[in-house]
């Protein structure tokens, strides 16, 4: 099935004009991908011959000039280009492709309990030490080092693999890094060119975080151990990083206009070379998800896998629509959001009495507690409540009842407080749902959802003189209402690149996350709030990718011989769907049970991630199999194939098609006469008993039937990897159905390793069998 591929093709070449931004007669910012292995001997190194390309291109009045030379996570470099350069480039033999630099944006504490480490006893943080001396790389808006969350305290000295550097400037003296920061660097070559030279005034060209997402998710990776945290009285307690004794590395890629390309490729080939061993990105592209081979992310990350370095990503915050996932390439771990059980309760309380439950982080002087007018914001200039458009006259000194969406939540309380309101409720549409983010707002406000919404505005329209007050109950820990439940914005399959392979992997607490802030801004990130604090709670797919970089990073320490897929494997079949009542885990979005598209293998349990039992493992070459499986042609496929030992992995591939590629989950595509599929897996015992037998058991989805064959696996000293086939066959008979979910689970009495599956059916597909 494998096209069968060779060098000697001829490159027909691919060049993308998307999207070119701050262009000036033309000149933009490329990533040129060549062929590594056709540098000339006579240059010494990568970036010697990049420069020399560019020197071969004809004079002209705008010289090229070179930002990046990439070597270690790919071979590429990043250049200042007009259009006849880039044409130039396109006929030199050795280029496989331009593509324009582009901006990605980032995914915008309690948790350890709420994944299991609920003491010291953890089994997973006593067999890693708690991720001692492995190294995670954050990129991200760099980091704040005086936190006391990158204390180092009875940390052993910097490991000795480590290859990094501490850059400093005069806002990140050489005091900066220490045993917990050991490397932290700034890539802003890419970022400045589109800014035509200058970065803006808040921001430093140092390591520093002047946003705080860096910090929040470095911390919530790998933060030392800081008793008696909170944000203001709220979710007070210890506070850690999931792998609290493993070493962070800050490389800041992302800035005020975004997070270009050619930083964050930078970036990964200086993390490879740094010898990291975790790379945690919350960041990715704005809508839809680039093919695989335009994906600098998914490009960086594959030279990362080849590393030995796992990558993982948030699945990013465009929820709930279908196919809204971002870095979804099959070597990438991909997560998404979900809630833990912590409230922060602040109840609406309407006029005739009735409670509406809602969720704040205010922490100013609450209302008195006799009701106030309330008004809807709808008919006061502005629905959304944008600043300036409330009408003063109208909201002075009332509760105003604002439409989430549109604008930032903690914008829309500033503007009733600009226009002289009281307070605010903030409510959902029937986009947003029952989904509730806690925010440390201005004013008194809370937040419900789109039910208590309708109510209060029916409330307000039917009222002669409607009014309303706010109570704050602070931290609540709570079995109700029941978690995990997954976050509506978190960003949900099908994989509409590969839907072969399922997405998002699974789920990890990323809504009101307690961690690490910068001391530039306040926690609402608004520049009229003057308020500093030192922890701050803010919700996004980025704060579930570092808990997971976190959990990987025990993982890569307990088992040192796992490989990237490996980890991942165990992640996704120990994950449970189900919440702590018993049921389902629910979507938030649509209030009914979440499925496999929105939770991949569901939420993670890293003490059972510890001991699978089995694993499904890959190495970069089957990953290259499966590209061309799946259709990748030349030159695409080329930017993936830096080694040259990995030239024949599409010829020698033994996949029949995309669906055999060993991944721990089963994403199936019926249609256009494609009734029966067979997928082939092979799994590993990593078990500590070498002679064991495992037994599958199967959930059929509706409609569906599987066979797996054999039903049972007999593993021994020399047959530790057995391998298996599923065939998978539809059983639809006239219109075809939405989607279907099921699960294929082998178990030793002792481990359950079970793998979701997720059944879709395209046009035409109407046979039965
Ligand atoms: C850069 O300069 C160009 C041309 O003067 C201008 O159109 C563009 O807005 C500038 N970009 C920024 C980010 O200042
Ligand atoms: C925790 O910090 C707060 C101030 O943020 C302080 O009032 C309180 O005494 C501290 N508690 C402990 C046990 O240190
Ligand atoms: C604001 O509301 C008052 C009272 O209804 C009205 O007289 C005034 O015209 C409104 N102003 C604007 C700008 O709409």
């Amino acid at each position: 099935m494998a096209a069968k591929l060779s060098l000697s093709f001829v490159f027909s070449l691919i060049l993308c004009f998307s999207s070119s931004s701050s262009s000036h007669d033309g000149i933009d910012t490329y990533i040129v991908h060549v062929q590594g292995s056709h540098k000339p001997s006579l240059f010494t190194s990568h970036s010697h011959w990049h420069n020399s390309l560019l020197r071969s291109l004809p004079s002209s009045p705008h010289p090229p000039t070179l930002l990046y030379s990439y070597s270690r996570a790919l071979h590429a470099f990043s250049a200042r280009l007009t259009p006849s350069q880039t044409s130039t480039l396109l006929l030199h033999p050795s280029v496989i492709s331009l593509t324009p630099d582009q901006a990605r944006e980032i995914h915008t504490t309690h948790t350890p309990a709420f994944l299991g480490f609920s003491d010291n006893n953890s089994p997973l943080w006593t067999n890693s030490n708690y991720g001692e001396d492995v190294i995670i790389a954050v990129l991200d808006t760099g980091i704040w080092p005086e936190h006391p969350s990158f204390s180092d305290s009875g940390l052993d000295p910097v490991p000795s693999t480590w290859r990094g550097a501490c850059e400093t400037a005069p806002d990140f003296p050489p005091s900066s890094c220490n045993r917990k920061l050991i490397g932290a660097r700034a890539f802003y070559k890419g970022y400045l060119t589109h800014r035509n030279g200058s970065t803006r005034s808040e921001e430093s060209r140092s390591p520093r975080d002047t946003a705080g997402h860096g910090t929040h998710t470095a911390s919530t990776a790998a933060g030392s151990v800081v008793f008696n945290a909170s944000l203001y009285q709220y979710a007070r307690g210890v506070a850690r990083g999931m792998a609290s004794k493993a070493r962070i590395a800050a490389y800041k890629i992302c800035w005020t206009g975004g997070c270009y390309d050619s930083d964050i490729l930078a970036a990964m080939d200086q993390a490879v070379t740094d010898g990291v061993h975790v790379i945690s990105l919350s960041v990715g592209a704005k809508g839809f998800a680039p093919q695989y081979h335009k994906d600098s992310i998914a490009i960086g990350a594959f030279g990362a896998m080849r590393h030995g370095i796992v990558v993982s990503c948030s699945a990013g915050n465009f929820g709930p629509g279908p196919q809204t996932a971002t870095n979804i390439a099959p070597w990438i771990l991909t997560v998404g959001a979900s809630t833990v059980d912590r409230e922060f309760t602040a109840n609406a309380i309407v006029g005739d009495g009735r409670v509406f439950t809602g969720t704040s982080l205010y922490a100013g002087e609450p209302l008195r507690d006799s009701q106030i007018p309330l008004v809807y914001s709808g008919e006061c200039g502005s629905r959304l409540c944008y600043p300036g458009k409330l009408n003063s006259s109208l909201v002075e000194g009332k509760i105003v009842l604002c439409d989430r969406g549109g604008n930032a939540r903690v914008e829309k309380g500033s503007a009733v407080k600009i226009a002289g309101g009281a307070g605010m409720i903030l409510a959902n549409t029937a986009e947003s749902g029952e989904e509730l983010t806690a925010d440390s707002h201005l004013l008194p406000a809370t937040m419900v959802g789109a039910k208590a919404g309708d109510q209060i505005r029916e409330y307000i329209k039917h009222s002669i003189s409607p009014t309303a007050t706010i109570t704050f109950l602070g931290t609540l820990i709570s079995p109700t209402p029941p978690s995990p439940r997954v976050a509506a914005f978190s960003s949900r399959g099908p994989n509409h690149i590969t839907p072969v392979i399922l997405k998002p992997d699974v789920i990890a607490p990323g809504v009101n996350i307690l961690a690490g802030w910068t001391g530039m801004i306040g926690p609402t990130d608004l520049d009229i709030d003057p308020r500093r604090v030192e922890f701050n709670i803010i919700s996004g797919t980025s704060m579930s990718c570092p808990h997971v970089s976190g959990l990987a990073a025990l993982l890569r320490k307990a088992h040192p011989e796992w490989s990237p897929a490996v980890i991942k494997s165990a992640l996704v079949t120990t994950a449970y769907d189900r919440e702590n009542s018993g049921e389902p885990i629910e979507d938030l979005a649509t209030g009914g049970s979440s499925n496999s598209f929105v939770h991949g293998g569901g939420h993670v349990d890293p003490n059972k991630a510890l001991d699978p039992g089995l694993v499904y493992d890959v190495e970069a070459r089957d990953y290259v199999a499966f590209l061309c499986a799946v259709g990748y042609e030349f030159p695409g496929i080329l930017v993936f194939l830096q080694d040259p030992s990995l030239y024949d992995a599409c010829e020698r591939s033994k996949l029949r098609t995309g669906g055999d590629f060993n991944y721990p989950s089963f994403s199936v595509v019926f249609g256009s006469g494609v009734d029966v599929v067979r997928y082939r897996r092979v799994v590993r015992n990593v078990g500590s008993d070498v002679d064991v037998v495992y037994e599958v058991g199967v959930e059929a989805p509706g409609n569906v039937e599987i066979d797996v064959s054999p039903r049972k696996l007999v593993f021994g000293k020399e047959s530790r990897e057995l391998e298996y086939e599923v065939t998978f066959k539809s059983g639809v008979i006239g219109s075809v159905p939405g989607l279907e979910f099921g699960s294929i689970t082998w178990t030793d009495g002792e481990h359950v390793v079970k793998s979701p599956v997720a059944v879709q059916w395209s046009q035409g597909s109407v046979q039965s069998f």
